[in-house]
């Protein structure tokens, strides 16, 4: 790593304490912040006087070079086009972008600025190839099987509960649904992708199928993970440190 680079993270639970680990391993790195709710519950986090805070205006004066989010999708929309004025900005919470109002507002700045706003792959696999195959993918769906209990709705539901654009799938259900948004920000957008989404009682893993068509192509990718007990997966915090340690550099032979 060529110079000292600030992160600031939002949110300290099962993914935000993964990427803080991972950014305490890298050489180079400055933890600017950690924006918590409440700082007094985080004294485990072992961070010196001042660093785990609870004021967003403090956390934007700070001026970090990237700062990621893994938190709730509404921090994401109140606070990603202030940030992407001083550096980058990584959001775990994709579905955030759902809203036509905060895709515009983090295009924007974004562009304004100079500043690149990272969708993460998360708990799934393959954006790259959606991304570089634009222009001859035809259509794009994805299918989310998980248990009503993940779901946030009645365990016992069974069968199909959502079948259509995965912008109305963001907005039923937002904190379940990030890959889905990562999905369609990564290919045809949040009306031309279809999302599909259905309960199985009693599930203990998390199933995603993404099936793609194109021009002399086809895809069908199926990914299963077990839930770490909230809304993600054991394979997703890795997933985010990787996605971090991508970004921010350093030398060596690196996937493209
Ligand atoms: N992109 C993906 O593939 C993917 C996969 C899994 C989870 N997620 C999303 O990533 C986010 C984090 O997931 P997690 O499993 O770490 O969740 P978590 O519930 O374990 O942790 C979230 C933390 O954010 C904190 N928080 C909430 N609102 C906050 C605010 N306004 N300011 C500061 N902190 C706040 C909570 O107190 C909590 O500690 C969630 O939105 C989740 O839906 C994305």
């Amino acid at each position: 790593m060529n110079t000292m680079k600030r992160v600031g993270l939002i949110g300290a639970g099962t993914i935000g304490r993964t990427i803080l680990k991972e950014l305490q391993s890298l050489p180079g790195v400055e933890i600017a912040f950690v924006l918590v709710r409440d700082p007094s519950a985080h004294a485990d986090l072992g961070l010196p006087e001042g660093c785990v805070i609870a004021d967003e205006a403090v956390a934007l004066e700070r001026g970090a070079d990237l700062v990621v989010e893994a938190a709730m999708a509404d921090t994401v929309q109140r606070l990603a086009p202030d940030f992407l004025r001083h550096g980058d900005f990584c959001g775990f919470s994709s579905t955030a972008l759902a809203d036509r109002a905060t895709e515009d507002a983090v295009r924007e700045a974004a562009l304004t600025h100079g500043r690149r706003f990272y969708v993460p792959h998360g708990a799934v696999l393959g954006l790259d190839g959606l991304g570089d195959g634009q222009g001859l993918i035809d259509s794009v769906t994805i299918t989310t099987t998980k248990s009503g209990k993940s779901l946030g709705i009645d365990p016992d539901t069974e069968g199909a509960i959502f079948d259509g654009p995965t912008r109305d799938a963001c907005h039923r259900f937002p904190r379940n649904v990030n890959v889905h948004a990562a999905i369609a920000l990564a290919g045809l957008g949040f009306d031309r992708t279809i999302s599909r989404i259905v309960a199985v009682p009693g599930l203990v893993d998390m199933k995603h199928r993404i099936e793609v068509t194109g021009q002399g192509l086809a895809w069908d990718l199926g990914i299963t993970s077990r839930s770490l007990g909230g809304v993600t997966g054991a394979y997703t915090p890795r997933s985010a440190a990787g996605t971090v340690r991508r970004i921010l550099g350093g030398a060596g032979v690196v996937v493209a």
